[in-house]
């Protein structure tokens, strides 16, 4: 069932056995990516992106190798776009770039920027093949600027996705349990989704040891910032050779997961800030098709906590709240990371800033209000509050 919407029980909503190479004719993309901390930090990229030739997308075979193109150009957009920092932003794409990448985010049916299904979904392989899963056998497949920091947030996240895939199992069975009236069912399969939640902020940990804020905030963050409620490219960025209008399109952020999504669609999570609502839908367009969809269904089934609170049973709804309490804990964890990745680092390259303001997230939020009030929210549906 999870499998029609291209999730897998072992990944989630992470690629799994992702291409690392395409085709020989694509070598120009493929040097280009390949190269790109280089290339950025010694100021050639726009240099060889002008001279890239304009390819066709034609030779490119199945969903893997369009995913990978995908992840490349997306890769080059950015640094192309922000190779000269915050206040020199490119607002035009040359064609042999644009063209290409616009077809292929049309055959995928995603927007032509970089998407968290790009760089953390899609971006990853092992190291010795014959060695387990783990983040000291992997490595991404492309890289910004950053180093250790890069690779340990790609990383990191993906292993948060990746312990979301027992709560996809969980959330199927607990939704199916409830048409046949199982109880039993309901319970196992919410005890799945809280162990899964528990388990995804465990992980979430480790961006400590991977991850140092001020390399994450001052190199690495501006790669992951889109052009869209982002007064630094108020207008967009032209795709040249594509249409004659810039597009506005928002930048990367983990708030394109589709596993959280899918968790606050079985509790039935209501957003009560009209502008977090619009921006989470929204947000869907950034997903793979198959992933928003997933969201769609879960969000059109009978809601689950009408029936576990109208069971009467103490203990489906003690259940029921725990995973609540897990899921608003994640978030209040999330906040601390983006204290300390974002303001913290933010204060000191500020110092003496006089306009302070709300920090903006890479996705285009006000991220602490929005993060807040989405954590308020989740409070919300407890059937018995604290
Ligand atoms: C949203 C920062 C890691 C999941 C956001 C936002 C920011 C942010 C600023 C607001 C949206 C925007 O404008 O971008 C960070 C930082 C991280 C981090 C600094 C690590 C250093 C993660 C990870 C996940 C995640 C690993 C797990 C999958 C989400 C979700 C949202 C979000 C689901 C949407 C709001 C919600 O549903 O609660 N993040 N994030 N983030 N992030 Fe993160
Ligand atoms: N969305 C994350 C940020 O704003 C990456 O820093």
């Amino acid at each position: 069932q999870l499998e029609s919407f291209h999730v897998s029980s072992t990944m989630g909503f992470v690629l799994d056995d992702p291409k690392t190479d395409l085709p020989e004719y694509y070598h120009p993309w493929m040097s280009i990516a390949m190269d790109l901390p280089h290339l950025i930090q010694t100021h050639q990229l726009w240099d060889r992106v002008h001279k890239m030739p304009l390819l066709s997308i034609t030779h490119l075979e199945g969903h893997r190798e369009q995913r990978l193109a995908h992840l490349a150009l997306g890769f080059i957009t950015m640094g192309y776009v922000w190779q000269e920092g915050e206040h020199q932003p490119v607002k035009t794409l040359p064609r042999q770039l644009a063209e290409p990448y616009c077809r292929v985010s049309e055959a995928l049916d995603m927007p032509p920027i970089l998407l968290y299904a790009d760089c953390v979904l899609a971006n990853w392989k092992l190291r010795d093949p014959a060695r387990p899963f783990e983040i000291e056998n992997m490595d991404t497949i492309f890289k910004f600027p950053g180093e250790e920091s890069c690779r340990g947030f790609f990383l990191v996240s993906l292993l948060v996705e990746q312990a979301a895939c027992t709560g996809m199992e969980g959330i199927v069975m607990a939704m199916n349990s409830m048409l046949t009236q199982d109880n039993r069912g309901v319970h196992d399969g919410l005890e799945m989704v809280n162990k899964s939640l528990l388990k995804m902020k465990e992980v979430f940990r480790l961006m400590r040891k991977h991850v140092e804020p001020n390399v994450f905030y001052g190199t690495l963050r501006i790669f992951f910032t889109g052009w869209k409620d982002n007064p630094a490219l108020p207008g967009g960025l032209l795709y040249e050779g594509v249409s004659t209008d810039s597009r506005q399109l928002r930048g990367g952020s983990a708030a394109q997961s589709s596993s959280i999504q899918c968790f606050d669609a079985l509790f039935g999570v209501k957003q009560m800030e009209a502008s977090a609502d619009s921006y989470l839908k929204d947000i869907r367009s950034y997903m793979p098709p198959a992933h928003r969809q997933l969201i769609e269904v879960l969000e059109s089934r009978k809601p689950l906590r009408s029936y576990v609170s109208n069971s009467g049973e103490q203990d489906l709804i003690d259940t029921y709240d725990k995973c609540v309490k897990a899921l608003v804990d994640l978030r209040c964890y999330h906040l601390q990371a983006v204290t300390s990745y974002v303001s913290a680092p933010s204060k000191t390259a500020y110092r003496g800033d006089p306009t302070p303001r709300e920090e903006k997230g890479t996705g285009g939020t006000n991220a602490f209000s929005f993060l807040k009030s989405v954590r308020d929210s989740t409070k919300n549906v407890l059937i018995k509050p604290e």
